[in-house]
Order: structure tokens, then sequence, then C-alpha cells
């Protein structure tokens, strides 16, 4: 269970701001899937450009978005008035303006209140919002701009606190110079939750030769830098949970890059409290969080847990600096009932110690310099290592 303010999450899989909570049947494909909280697509008061989602997807790697459909702040509320009536989700609004627009995250807050949502996602992370000047100042751009100035963070959050009763969770992405400042300046200004987001944040997609310099993304006339989410993020979705997680006491909600109970313990290991998907369900459809339910439930019988805050954390003391790991001695394992003889483990260039012999791998100890790398080539999982 996670806990948001007064509020308790029962379920482990958060429906991240996006595609997926655009519309009512969508968050009801939710709960029926068995999520119990839902983060509503972006809104503003003002979009600052009408858009449509365009993407160079590349499942199990990345979502390349560059534009999306926002909400402006009718619509927005609207969607959150139906999920209300039509769900039993606990429904969090996520709102977006640019840092010195007051007035309207004031708004927004206030609106989305009256409509009765259960808390608010205040969007610091969006990475397509700067069509500004260069000359504008960081906190007059929206999005993932303000989450890298801490004192935005923490005038935005002030801001909305002083204006509605409600729990807020800060989204932003580990890009700030120092995360742990941003985490904590929104702590310190009274959100119940950090959301952080892996990166990479933005990229390009790559050119299709067959149409010499034409982006590869259909239905598009010109591209700009898109959100990269996806699997790509997962290890940086990691590092920034455990940074954030030795800095601050406030729950931490993850994405980037999650989409299964082994993704789930590791966020939560890491430090998470809890985790928020999206591309994976964009891929894979909502068995993705069925699956998840019920993988995470037998891990956890298996392992005794009965919640999985029982684990949080459990990893962080694995986390030092590089001249404090302690490097074991050891060489690859090859089990020679298992090996194909398929010959992938000898193809590392930085690697002559697997030879094939007779039609299978055979490694030399004295030449395994232990690096990890062919273990994960073989795909029987005839390779193991062995301390010495
Ligand atoms: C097409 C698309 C649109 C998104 N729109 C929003 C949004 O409106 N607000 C928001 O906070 N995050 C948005 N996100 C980010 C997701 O909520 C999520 O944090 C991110 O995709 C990382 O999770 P994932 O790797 O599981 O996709 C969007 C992501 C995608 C792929």
């Amino acid at each position: 269970m996670l806990r948001i303010g007064p509020l308790q999450i029962h379920q482990p899989v958060i429906v991240a701001s996006g595609p997926l909570t655009r519309k009512l049947t969508l968050l009801q494909d939710a709960q029926r899937a068995g999520c119990d909280a839902v983060m509503l697509k972006l809104t503003f008061v003002d979009v600052p450009f009408p858009g449509q989602m365009r993407s160079f997807s590349v499942p199990g790697q990345t979502i390349l978005s560059p534009i999306d459909k926002r909400l402006n702040v009718d619509q927005g509320c609207e969607l959150a008035r139906q999920a209300r009536a039509e769900t039993t989700l606990k429904v969090f609004a996520n709102l977006g303006a640019r840092g010195d627009q007051d007035a309207h995250w004031q708004i927004l807050a206030d609106r989305f209140a009256a409509a009765g949502v259960h808390g608010l996602e205040l969007n610091f992370c969006c990475p397509n919002l700067d069509t500004t000047s260069l000359a504008a100042t960081k906190t007059e751009h929206g999005g993932a701009q303000i989450g890298e100035n801490p004192d935005a963070c923490y005038k935005i959050v002030q801001l909305v606190k002083q204006t509605v009763d409600l729990p807020i969770v800060c989204k932003f992405l580990p890009n700030a110079p120092d995360v742990r400042a941003v985490g904590r300046a929104c702590q310190d200004a009274g959100a119940a939750a950090v959301h952080v987001v892996g990166l990479p944040t933005a990229g390009l997609p790559p050119i299709d030769p067959t149409r010499p310099g034409i982006p590869d993304m259909p239905l598009v006339d010109n591209v700009a830098f898109g959100a990269t989410n996806g699997s790509i993020c997962k290890y940086s979705t990691f590092m920034a949970i455990a940074r954030l997680a030795r800095a601050i006491d406030i729950p931490i909600i993850a994405s980037g890059g999650l989409e299964n109970w082994r993704d789930f313990v590791s966020a939560v290991m890491w430090g998470a409290s809890g985790v928020s998907l999206c591309s994976s369900i964009m891929w894979y459809g909502w068995r993705v969080v069925s699956e998840l339910n019920q993988d995470l439930a037998d891990y956890m019988a298996q392992h005794g847990y009965t919640n999985w805050q029982d684990f949080r954390g459990l990893a962080l003391d694995k986390l030092t600096s590089p001249d404090k790991i302690v490097v074991r001695p050891g060489v690859c394992c090859i089990d020679r009932d298992r090996c194909i003889g398929c010959g992938r483990c000898t193809l590392p260039g930085h690697c002559d110690a697997i030879t094939l012999q007779d039609s299978k791998a055979r490694v030399d100890d004295a030449l395994c310099i232990g690096c990890g790398v062919c273990q994960r080539l073989c795909p029987v999982g005839a390779i193991t290592y062995d301390a010495m």
C-alpha cells in the first residue's frame, strides 16, 4: 500500500498521465485491470499549442513523442468529474502552466478541487513545452524547465498548497544539476509525494534512409525534440529513485521504463514507495497491469511480505562510490549439458576466454576477466559466475 497524504493506494500500478488517461473508457479499463489510482492527462488553462500524439515507437525501447493532445481546463475537469462518478479510482489531475503564471496554477487547482479529484500532480517534467524564446528566464518556461529549478518548484507548490487542501505530487526528471535539491524543495514546500521519471528525456527519431532527409515518424511534416519514454529510461529511473530516497522523507513514485514485477521490486528496493506505468501498457495492453499484480503477489507470498513497503529501500545500503566497490575474483562457468553450442558467448570483442570445442563452449579460467557480458548473451542460461 502507498500513502500519499491521507490517501491510501492499495494496488501496485498507478497509470501515468498520458494517452492512457485521456478519456473515461480508458480509466474504466485501468480499473478493470486492477489499478487503484490514475493521473489524468496534462491540463492547461491555455493549451500552449494544439497537438495530437505522433511517435517513433520501438517496443521494448522507447516511445519517442514530440507532440500530444493536451486538455484544456474544461475538458480536464469534465474528465475528472466523470472519473469520480463512474469509477472508484483515486484520481489525480496533472497540471501544467509556465513558471510565471501563478494565476493559472491557482485556477487549475481550484477547478480540479471543485471537480472532486483526490490529488494534484504538478507537471514539472514535460520536455516538449519549451517554445519560448531563448531569452526567457527559466521560470517562464513550463514543464521540465521548472523541474530543473528548485526555487521555482518551491514557489509553485506553496502557491497551490495555499489555494487548495489536496495532496500534491510533484513530477520531475532527474536532469537538474542536483535532483536531490529539487526533491527537498518540493518536500519543504509541503508536497505529499514526488514522482520522478528517469532519463533520457528527449531525443530525435532516426532518418528513414529510403527517404533522404525525412525523419522516421508517420503523419508529420517536421519534428521537434521528443520525449523519450519507455524501457531505455529504466536504469536512470533506478538511479534517480536511489538519489532521492537518501535525500527526502516523502514517498517517491517512479516511472520510466518500468513494465513488470521485477522492475517493480527493483524500483521499490531502490527506495520508491510506488510505481507508475505508461509505455508498457501502450505497447502490450492492460494485461501488463493484471500480470504485474499477480506476479508481484506471488513474489511477496513467497518471501513473506504482506506490504511492498516491507522491502522498500532494501538495496540502498549496497549503493556506494566506485572506490568502495569490492571486486571479488571469479570466472564464468559453463554448464556443458545446457550449452547448445551456438557460439554467441564467443562473440564479445574484448574476450578471448571462451572457445567452442566439440560444439560446446569452454572457458579458459586464466583468461576470463569475469566481466558479466557472456551470461546475458547465452540464450539458454548455461552461463553463471562463481566467486573463487
Ligand atoms: C505519448 C506520451 C504522452 C505523455 N503525456 C504526459 C502528460 O500529459 N503528463 C505527464 O506528466 N506525463 C506524460 N507522459 C509521461 C508518462 O506519464 C510517464 O511518466 C513516462 O512515459 C515514463 O513512463 P514509461 O516509461 O512507463 O512510459 C507521457 C508519455 C507518453 C509516452
